[in-house]
């Protein structure tokens, strides 16, 4: 399975903070927004990722993650030159998905709870169609939103409505099988000129495949779309790492538990870095305790 990482929007909403710089690589409070959404898709298990950016992005992008191989990943990277929507990701990275299943992230968006990993992996054991992830939020017009019958089927799904028919809004990470640059070009765009995602998750449901799983209490999700839920976002993580004494979404950590890295090629890799932050000091410490034989404790 393919994984893409949309981070092309220009994140108007938080000017005049990201005027010179992608939103997406601002700090939540330890470390670069996109660690949370690539660390999300590392966890499922995928290590050729494509990364989307705007033009004037694109060299930071490659400045802070590289070819990816310090974290045992294969990353590449486009570029989105015209917003055409959360769905033209796929015709941008149509030859790097080559026909194989593809699972894409937004770039603010942050997932944490216990068990992901193993959650994701269940999760996609034998389905075809599309997986996409519901959670209940105060505010679902801010979303895409799905609709349930008692069953808890989902019965519609709506961008963005004024009047939503559920507390459910659909999070920003989708899987989808093979068919999807295909569905793709059947979607015309919608009245703010972009190939929504929600039209592309339609189509899915039309054809009675689309799982809905639905992110229970105990689970986080976080869209850092604006000022108040960055803040927000920082100031979870924050508490959840300071409670704990383990980062969250530490990139180096999740290469080292998944068997991506050894840790000696992450101690080479990482040389230059050695005693500059506390970020880097925990991850040393890690490397140190997995040399010792003392196992990464998830
Ligand atoms: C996008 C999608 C929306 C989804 C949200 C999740 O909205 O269009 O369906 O619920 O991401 O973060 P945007 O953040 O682009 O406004």
């Amino acid at each position: 399975m393919k994984g893409i990482i949309l981070a092309a929007g220009a994140g108007t909403r938080l000017y005049p903070a990201s005027q010179p710089i992608s939103k997406i690589l601002l700090p939540v409070y330890d470390k670069p927004m996109i660690y949370y959404p690539l660390s999300t898709l590392m966890l499922a298990g995928i290590r050729d990722i494509l990364i989307i950016t705007n033009e004037a992005d694109s060299d930071n992008f490659q400045k802070l993650l590289g070819d990816g191989s310090q974290f045992g990943l294969n990353i590449q990277y486009k570029i989105q030159y015209v917003q055409r929507g959360i769905a033209d990701a796929f015709l941008i990275a149509e030859d790097f998905i080559a026909g194989d299943d593809v699972a894409l992230i937004l770039g603010d968006n942050i997932y944490h709870g216990f068990g992901f990993s193993t959650f994701l992996k269940q999760v996609l054991e034998n389905k075809d169609g599309a997986t996409v992830f519901g959670y209940r939020v105060k505010d679902p017009e801010r979303f895409g939103v799905v609709e349930f019958d008692r069953n808890g089927k989902a019965l519609s799904l709506e961008e963005k409505p004024s009047k939503p028919k559920s507390n459910y809004a659909v999070t920003g990470l989708y899987f989808y099988d093979k068919h999807v640059c295909q569905y793709v070009r059947t979607l015309t765009p919608s009245a703010r000129g972009e190939l929504e995602i929600t039209d592309l998750n339609k189509v899915y449901l039309e054809n009675g495949k689309l799982n809905v799983e639905i992110l229970g209490r105990g689970f986080t999700w976080l869209d850092t779309g604006t000022q108040d839920s960055m803040l927000e976002a920082a100031n979870f993580v924050r508490a959840m790492e300071a409670n704990k004494g383990q980062l969250i979404s530490c990139l180096e950590e999740i290469a080292l538990y998944k068997g991506f890295i050894t840790p000696d090629e992450l101690e080479n890799k990482l040389e230059r870095f050695k005693g500059k932050s506390a970020y880097y000091d925990y991850v040393f410490d890690l490397i140190n305790a997995e040399k010792s034989m003392q196992k990464v404790n998830f």
